[in-house]
C-alpha cells in the first residue's frame, strides 16, 4: 500500500517534533535549571518550601558546596550553602535571596505563572523570574563555573535562601539575622536582591526607607450638624490633614523639581479616614461626631531626622492642645547599633563598594547612580547590624515586572548575569583587606 506524501510528511514532522521535545526535556543547562526552580510554587499565602529546598540541595551537592538547613520556625527553613575560603580568619561574604514569592492571578497571565515557559524570543515567564529566583540560581551557576575553572576563594562564600521575605521576613531573615548561627558566619559584606533596569545600566541599592504607621485621633465636643462652633473632632482632625498635606507637597515638590528621587524624600500618604456616626442608611448627617481618626503610611529615608519628625507630629500634626492623640508604629530602625544611619556607603570609604564597582566594570557593565529602594527587603535586618549590604540583581534592558502580571526574564539576560556574578564573587572573595585592618 502506498503511503500518501502528505501522511509521510506528517509522520516525519511528528518524529522531528518528538525528538526535539525529548531533547529539550532531557537537557540540563543553566536555563533549564532556572526553569525547574521557577516551577516550584512558593507563592503566598501557602508557600511550600520542601521541594525547592531539596532541588537546591541537589544543586549544592553537584557543585560541591556544604549545606545546612536551619528552621527557626517550623516549616519555614533557611538554607545555607558554603564554599570555604583558604583564609578562615577573614570575614566571609554572603549572597542572599528569598525562596517565596507574591501570589499570581493565573487568569491574567499569557503563560501560566508556574510553567516557566520560554517563548521563541527567549522570554521565560514565571512568578519569581525577576523577584528573585533569578539570582538564587545565578549565584550557583557562577560558583559552578568558578569551581570548574579551578578558582579558589580567599574568603569563605555563603549563599542563603530564606523564607517569608514577601510578608515581611519576620519568620525568615529577621530570625536568621538575630541568630547565633548568623553571628558565627562572621560576615564582612552581603549582597541581596535589587531590581531590573529598563536601560542599559545596572541598578544598585544602598539603603531602604523605614516605614512608620501613624494614627492620629481627635476628640471634641459633639454638636448639631447645623451649628458652627470651634473644636469639634472633625474640625481639629481636618486641620491636621491640611498641615500634613502641605508637608507632603514640600516633599513631592523636591521630586517634581528633579532635586531628589522618590525614595530620597519622606513620603506621607493617607491610608484611611474613620469618622462619623453610623445609621441604618449610612451616616447620621445632622450630627458632628465626637471622635475622628486618620491613618498615614510614612516612609523615612536613612538620612531623615526621626527626632525632628516626631516633634513635628507632636506639636503640629497631633497637638494635645487640640485634644489630639497619636501613635507611631515604627516598622524598623533608622540608625544601627552604633547610631549611624542604616545605609551602605557607596564611595571610597567602603572598600567593598570599590571592588564591586570594578568587578561590574570588568564585565563591560555600567552602574547607574546608587539608589535607595522605594520599598523594603530583607537587607534591612542585616544593615541594622552594621554589616554593609548592596541590593543588586543583574537585569538590564528589562522592564520592571516585580509583583506584576506576566513577570519574565529573557534567557540572554539571565545568562549574562551569571558572568556578572562570576566577576563579582571572584573579586569580593579575593579581597585581602586593608593592611592589618580586617574589614
Ligand atoms: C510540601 O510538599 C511536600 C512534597 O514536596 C509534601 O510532602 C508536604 O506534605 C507538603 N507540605 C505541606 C504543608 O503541604
Ligand atoms: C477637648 O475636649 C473636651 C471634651 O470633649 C472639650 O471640653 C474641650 O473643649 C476640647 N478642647 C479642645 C481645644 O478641643
Ligand atoms: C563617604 O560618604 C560618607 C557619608 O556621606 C562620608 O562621611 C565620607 O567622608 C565619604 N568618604 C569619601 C572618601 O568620600
Ligand atoms: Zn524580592
Amino acid at each position: 500500500m502506498a503511503v500518501s506524501p502528505l501522511l509521510w510528511t506528517l509522520f516525519l514532522f511528528s518524529v522531528i517534533f518528538s525528538i526535539q521535545s525529548y531533547s529539550e526535556e532531557e537537557e540540563d543547562t543553566p536555563i533549564t535549571r532556572f526553569q525547574q526552580y521557577l516551577r516550584f510554587n512558593t507563592a503566598h499565602p501557602n508557600p511550600n518550601y520542601t521541594a525547592p529546598i531539596s532541588f537546591l540541595l541537589d544543586q549544592a551537592r553537584s557543585i560541591g558546596l556544604t549545606s545546612r538547613t536551619i528552621e527557626f520556625v517550623h516549616g519555614k527553613p533557611v538554607l545555607l550553602l558554603t564554599w570555604l575560603g583558604s583564609n578562615l580568619n577573614l570575614p566571609s561574604i554572603l549572597f542572599n535571596s528569598h525562596l517565596d514569592s507574591v501570589p499570581a492571578e493565573s487568569e491574567k497571565w499569557i503563560h501560566p505563572p508556574f510553567s516557566a515557559q520560554r517563548t521563541v524570543d527567549g522570554h521565560i515567564y514565571a512568578r519569581g523570574a525577576q523577584d528573585d529566583k533569578c539570582i538564587g540560581v545565578q549565584y550557583l551557576e557562577a560558583i559552578r563555573n568558578l569551581k570548574s575553572r579551578g578558582f579558589v576563594p580567599l574568603r569563605t562564600i555563603h549563599i542563603s535562601y530564606v523564607p517569608e521575605e514577601e510578608i515581611g521576613g519576620f519568620d525568615g531573615m529577621m530570625k536568621f539575622a538575630a541568630s547565633l548561627e548568623f553571628r558565627e558566619l562572621n560576615l564582612g559584606f552581603v549582597m541581596d536582591e535589587g531590581q531590573a533596569s529598563p536601560g542599559d545600566e545596572f541598578r544598585v541599592f544602598y539603603a531602604e526607607r523605614t516605614p512608620w504607621h501613624l494614627v492620629i485621633r481627635a476628640e471634641g465636643i459633639p454638636g448639631h450638624g447645623a451649628k458652627l462652633y470651634d473644636n469639634s473632632a472633625m474640625e481639629n482632625l481636618m486641620k491636621s490633614v491640611e498641615l500634613i498635606s502641605k508637608f507632603r507637597e514640600t516633599q513631592f515638590d523636591l521630586v517634581k523639581a528633579g532635586k531628589a528621587a522618590n525614595s530620597e524624600v519622606i513620603s506621607v500618604n493617607p491610608a484611611y479616614l474613620k469618622a462619623g456616626t453610623p445609621s441604618t442608611t449610612g451616616f447620621v448627617m445632622n450630627m458632628q461626631p465626637s471622635e475622628a481618626e486618620v491613618g498615614y503610611d510614612i516612609r523615612l529615608p536613612p538620612m531623615a531626622d526621626p527626632v525632628a519628625m516626631k516633634k513635628r507630629i507632636a506639636e503640629e500634626w497631633a497637638p494635645s492642645i487640640r485634644n489630639m492623640t497619636y501613635t507611631i508604629e515604627e516598622k524598623g530602625k533608622l540608625a544601627d547599633q552604633l547610631g549611624r544611619p542604616i545605609m551602605t556607603l557607596t564611595n571610597g570609604s567602603n572598600p567593598w563598594w570599590s571592588i564591586f564597582k570594578q568587578a561590574i566594570e570588568a564585565t563591560g557593565g555600567k552602574l547607574a547612580k546608587p539608589e535607595i529602594l522605594i520599598s523594603s527587603t530583607d537587607s534591612r535586618f542585616i544593615r541594622t547590624l552594621g554589616i554593609p549590604v548592596l541590593g543588586f540583581s543583574p537585569m538590564i534592558n528589562t522592564p520592571i515586572l516585580v509583583h506584576d502580571h506576566n513577570e519574565f526574564l529573557k534567557d540572554t539576560v539571565f545568562m549574562k548575569g551569571i558572568g556578572v556574578y562570576e566577576s563579582v564573587i571572584s573579586a569580593l572573595s579575593s579581597f585581602e583587606g586593608i593592611s592589618d585592618q580586617v574589614i
